[in-house]
Parts: structure tokens; C-alpha cells; sequence
């Protein structure tokens, strides 16, 4: 078991640098290029160390989504690995059950995350041990007991959010303070963003996530990545 207590006491650079070196070479950061994300890739690359920054292109993302990954690449000159879904699993599910089928059920709509995010994400985080986030708990009742450091269960991993603990107001300000490149969309009342047929624009006072999946009842809506 490795030693994680310290790490609860650094600021976010220091975290970063530090687990950089307790996982040399086996840790991974994912990035969906929210705000959130934009402040730890940017502690990533501006430091330059040696942690793999990926994304997930579900092939269903806004235009805007990919005007930050462009931006990011062009402001840091570094990579943003692209996992994209396996070409037959979602050939087959549009094939069968046509283009809009999350609609439907939440079986669909569960599905077609599993197919376009969680297994690529699954592959993406083959052989590592270290899985950085950008979750918060002020996210959602699901996340409000969540902690800087964790152990994924089921991938049998350490994840680490190091936004964890950060209102929406700290990530704002950072964002300002280093100039960071982020998503046009948050300005427009898109607050948390993933694929473009499930996420709406909120409302002021509606709940962080009310904008994914609207149709859905429950206040506990995951996609799958993390459990
Ligand atoms: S989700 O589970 O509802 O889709 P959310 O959008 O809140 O997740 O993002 C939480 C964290 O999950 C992000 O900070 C990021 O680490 C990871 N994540 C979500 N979507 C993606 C994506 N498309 N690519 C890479 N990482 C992602
Ligand atoms: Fe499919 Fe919607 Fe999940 Fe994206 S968020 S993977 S489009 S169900």
C-alpha cells in the first residue's frame, strides 16, 4: 500500500509534482476540457512533467469542445491523447438502435456511455496506477463525500482529485489568474459539459448537474466513469 496521507496538505502544483514522482510513468490524467480540467492540465504542462493527459472523444461532442482542445494544444504546445470508441460497437448500437436511442431508456442511455466513454476510458488507463480527475464534491449529492485522494475499487487503482475540496468560484479564478483557455459554452450557462445531446444550459440556482441527462429523474446521474 502506498503512503498518501501527505498528499492531502499540497497545493495543487505540489500535489501534481509529487505524484509525478510516486508514479513515475504510471499515472494519467483525463481530461473532458471543462473548466475544472483546464485549471490541472494547465498545472500539468506549464510545469512540464511527465504525466499523460488524455481525453475522450465520444464522437458526439460540441464544436465548442473541440475549440479548447485546440486552443489547449496551440497555448502549450504539448498532446492531448484522443481515445475514441471501438469503430464496430458504436457501428452496431447506431446501426440498431439508431442515432438518438439514450433517449429512450436509461439501459440505452447507459449503454451508449459504457460504449463511448467507459471502455475507452478503461483502455486508456490500462497499466496505470495513478488516475487524476476533475471532480469536485460540490458536483452532486453523489460526490459530496468525495476526497482528494481515493482507491477506485474497481479498477483497482489510486484516483486522485485534486479539485476536490475547490468551490466553482477557485476554479473561476484560477482560470482568470493564469489566462487559462477554456469552453465558450460555460459562459453561456453550461455548466457542466459532456456530449452535446445530453447537456443543457442551466438555469441560476439549479443544481450543478441539472443540465446532463434532464430526463432523467434521479439527482444521481453517472455516466459510468466513476462508480
Ligand atoms: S461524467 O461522468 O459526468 O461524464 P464529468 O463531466 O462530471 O463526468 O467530469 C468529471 C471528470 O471525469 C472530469 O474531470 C474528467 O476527469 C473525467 N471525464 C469526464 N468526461 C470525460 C471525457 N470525455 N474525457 C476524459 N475525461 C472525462
Ligand atoms: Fe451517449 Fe449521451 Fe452518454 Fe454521450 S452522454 S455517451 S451521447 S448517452
Amino acid at each position: 500500500m502506498i503512503a498518501t496521507a501527505h498528499l492531502d496538505k499540497l497545493n495543487i502544483s505540489e500535489l501534481l509534482t509529487e505524484l509525478a514522482k510516486m508514479f513515475d510513468g504510471r499515472i494519467a490524467f483525463s481530461t473532458s476540457l471543462s473548466w475544472e480540467d483546464q485549471v490541472i492540465t494547465h498545472h500539468i504542462f506549464s510545469q512540464n512533467l511527465p504525466i499523460r493527459v488524455f481525453t475522450l472523444d465520444t464522437g458526439r461532442m460540441f464544436p465548442e469542445t473541440y475549440s479548447v482542445l485546440n486552443s489547449t494544444r496551440e497555448r502549450y504546445k504539448k498532446e492531448i491523447e484522443v481515445y475514441f470508441p471501438q469503430t464496430t460497437s458504436v457501428q452496431d448500437l447506431v446501426t440498431k438502435k439508431g442515432a438518438s436511442s439514450f433517449y429512450e431508456s436509461l439501459d440505452n442511455r447507459k449503454e451508449c456511455c459504457f460504449i463511448r466513454k467507459v471502455e475507452p476510458l478503461n483502455r486508456a488507463l490500462d497499466g496505470v496506477d495513478c488516475w487524476i480527475t476533475g471532480i469536485r464534491a460540490e458536483h452532486s449529492d453523489n460526490r459530496k463525500e468525495l476526497s482528494i485522494v481515493e482507491f477506485d475499487e474497481q479498477r483497482q487503482i489510486q484516483k486522485v482529485n485534486p479539485l476536490a475540496n475547490w468551490s466553482l468560484d477557485d476554479v473561476k479564478e484560477e482560470i482568470k489568474k493564469h489566462t487559462i483557455p477554456y469552453n465558450i459554452l460555460h459562459d453561456r450557462g453550461f455548466v457542466s459539459i459532456g456530449c452535446q445531446p445530453c447537456t443543457r444550459a442551466i438555469k441560476e440556482g439549479d443544481d450543478f448537474r441539472a443540465g446532463r441527462w434532464w430526463w432523467e429523474e434521479s439527482n444521481k446521474k453517472e455516466c459510468g466513469l466513476h462508480s
